[in-house]
Order: structure tokens, then C-alpha cells, then sequence
């Protein structure tokens, strides 16, 4: 054989096998085109290996050589193709950067939203108090979030706007029982749903949602969440009711919290109370409070000339917003992870 010609069969192997190579999609196909040009006893270069023996003796020393350095440049074509497609599988590249025996970095998992913090630490001071937590509905009827609760049909409370009605008995008379449905609009509502149900003594806390359609400001915001509060027994005062808001307060906000008592109007307490803590240099009025109305106790089926009791309600966000020193409700709602992960 003439040694150009063997040289053209050279330099076509190498150029076959790197599109070969080069072409190959996984470790599978790669190793079969490995064989195909490298195999030992079939492969295409040892075939042309073969045909050496055919080239002219003056040849042989330039047609070796030429081999040879054919043979490198298909095997590191070889190579080439081997790192791309253990590459791009990644395993094995990442597999190679863990180092198990470096220190963990911690995971970030996310965090309780503040105001599910703040309602577990009340749930927390109130259980030391002996008060159990009781859930109620968000969607209430008319009978639980004002008649039972002494609140008259011409109250301004019951303004429809002032709360989200979401059914009237009017519309509804087509109904079996038509009644007036909403979003409650206070969580007193689940002082009668307990009461309705087990007798006194009573010692709960209800915290939830709340609704009241008011434009979102610094201070409002048309959802937010309450605390009640409720103990009935055969004799509870007004000063049960001061010592409860008071220990509750201090173990919140610390020992430094002083509390007082203003006259205020509640149609389902008698008498009723505004109640402010002393914090930081100022008065901040923290909610109301009261000792239950008799026309409440009646309604649920108590006898006022056995029992008494007190309530409150206190809003979740102020106490939360007081504790940190946060200026805006709206905050709270943003869902901005800047201001979430602080708490
Ligand atoms: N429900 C009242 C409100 O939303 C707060 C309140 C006042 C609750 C006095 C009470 C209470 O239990 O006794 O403004």
C-alpha cells in the first residue's frame, strides 16, 4: 500500500471518530463507539494497524509514527467526550464538591408569622392562669355576634357598614330558618357559643379573626385578631378582673406595666371598663372589659342571681405592635420577608 494512501485512511479514522465521540449522548453509546475505534480486537484502528504491513519498508518509520500520534488524538477525543457526559449528568460533579466533613451551614426554614407567635405566647400566659382556649366560627349568625350579646337591633354595631353581612334573612326568607350571617365582627361572639353549651364555672380565652370593613391606615385594617377572654363563677368581681388583665399584662410586657380602669359603655358588660396599661411612659388603651351583663346570662340559660362572671376582648396586633415597636398594621399583611424574618 502507497504511504499517502495510508495516511488519508489515518486521517479519516480520526476525523469519524471525533464525530463519533462527539455525538455520543450517554455513557452507554460513548463506550460502544469506544469499541468501534479503540476496541482491541475489532476496533477500526486496529485495522488500519493491520495495513501497515503492507506500506512500502522506507514508509514503515513515518507511517508508526503518524499512527501512533493517530491513536492519541482518537483517544483523547475519547477523553473529551468522557468529562462532557459525566459533566452534564452533575451528579458526579456535585457528588465530588460535598465534603460531608465540613460544618453545616443550617437550613433556613422559614418562620412563625409574628402574630401566630404573639397568639401562642397569650395562649401560654392565660394557660398559667387556668383559662383553656376555645375556637369559634368565623362566619357568625345574628344571634351570636349581637342579640344574645344584649346588642339591640337599632345599635349602631349592627350598621351595615360596619360589618361584612354576608347573607340577610330577608334575602334568604325563601329558607327554612332565614337568619342574618357575617363575618364576625368581635370575638365575643364564642363567650355565648361556650356558654350556650357547658355550665360554670367557666374559665376561657378565644383568639381568632375578627372583620370590620374599615379603609386600611397605620392603625386599622379590615381583619385583624382578638383576644377574649371569660370566667364565670358564683363570685367573681371586678377585682378577679383587674387582677387577671394586670398578671396578664406584666407577664407580656413585663413588670414595669401598671393598669387602670376608665368607665366605658359595652352593651354585653355592667359595668363596663376601658382598659390601659402603663408601658414605656405612656397610657395605651388595650381594650375593654367588663363584668357580664345580666341580660347576657339569662340569655344563654344562667341564673344572674347565681353566677357572675367578667370578659375582655383585647386586639392581637396592638399588643404585638406595642411589644416591638411596630408603627404600621399593614405590616403584619405585606407578606414582605424583610420585615417577616425579624420575629
Ligand atoms: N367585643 C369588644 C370589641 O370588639 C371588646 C370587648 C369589650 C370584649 C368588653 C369583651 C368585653 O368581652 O367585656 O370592641
Amino acid at each position: 500500500m502507497a504511504l499517502q494512501e495510508f495516511l488519508d485512511q489515518l486521517d479519516q479514522l480520526v476525523s469519524e471518530a471525533e464525530t463519533n465521540f462527539g455525538a455520543a449522548e450517554s455513557t452507554d453509546a460513548l463506550e460502544e463507539a469506544r469499541i468501534e475505534f479503540l476496541g482491541a480486537k475489532n476496533g477500526k484502528l486496529k485495522a488500519v494497524q493491520k495495513l501497515m504491513g503492507t506500506v512500502e519498508k522506507q514508509d514503515k518509520p513515518v507511517a508508526g509514527k503518524t499512527f501512533n500520534e493517530t491513536k492519541g488524538r482518537i483517544e483523547s477525543a475519547f477523553e473529551v467526550a468522557h468529562a462532557r457526559i459525566q459533566g452534564d449528568g452533575s451528579d458526579t460533579e456535585r457528588d465530588s464538591q460535598f465534603d460531608p466533613s465540613l460544618p453545616g451551614a443550617g437550613f433556613k426554614i422559614g418562620r412563625v408569622h409574628p402574630i401566630t407567635q404573639t397568639i401562642e405566647e397569650l395562649k401560654d400566659i392565660m394557660g398559667r392562669l387556668g383559662f383553656s382556649t376555645v375556637d369559634g366560627p368565623e362566619i357568625e349568625d345574628d344571634w351570636h355576634n349581637f342579640v344574645a350579646l344584649n346588642i339591640p337591633d337599632d345599635h349602631p354595631a349592627r350598621d351595615p357598614l360596619e360589618n361584612f353581612y354576608l347573607a340577610t334573612a330577608e334575602a334568604n326568607s325563601g329558607e327554612k330558618n332565614p337568619v342574618d350571617l357575617l363575618l364576625r365582627s368581635q370575638t365575643s361572639t364564642v363567650q355565648i357559643r361556650v356558654m350556650e353549651k357547658t355550665k360554670p364555672p367557666i374559665r376561657i380565652i378565644s383568639l381568632g379573626r375578627v372583620y370590620r370593613p374599615d379603609t386600611a391606615d397605620a392603625t386599622h385594617y379590615p381583619m385583624f385578631h382578638q383576644i377574649e377572654g371569660l370566667m364565670i363563677d358564683t363570685n367573681v368581681t371586678m377585682a378577679d378582673l383587674k387582677s387577671v388583665l394586670r398578671l396578664f399584662a406584666t407577664s407580656y410586657l413585663g413588670d414595669d406595666v401598671t393598669i387602670r380602669f376608665r368607665p366605658s359603655f359595652f352593651p354585653f358588660t355592667e359595668p363596663s371598663v376601658e382598659a390601659d396599661y402603663y408601658w414605656n411612659g405612656q397610657w395605651i388603651e388595650f381594650g375593654g372589659a367588663g363584668m357580664v351583663d345580666p341580660n347576657v346570662l339569662t340569655a344563654v340559660g344562667y341564673d344572674p342571681e347565681e353566677v357572675t362572671g367578667f370578659a375582655f376582648g383585647l386586639g392581637v396586633e396592638r399588643l404585638c405592635m406595642r411589644r416591638h415597636g411596630i408603627t404600621d398594621i399593614r405590616e403584619f399583611y405585606k407578606n414582605d420577608v424583610r420585615f417577616l424574618a425579624q420575629f
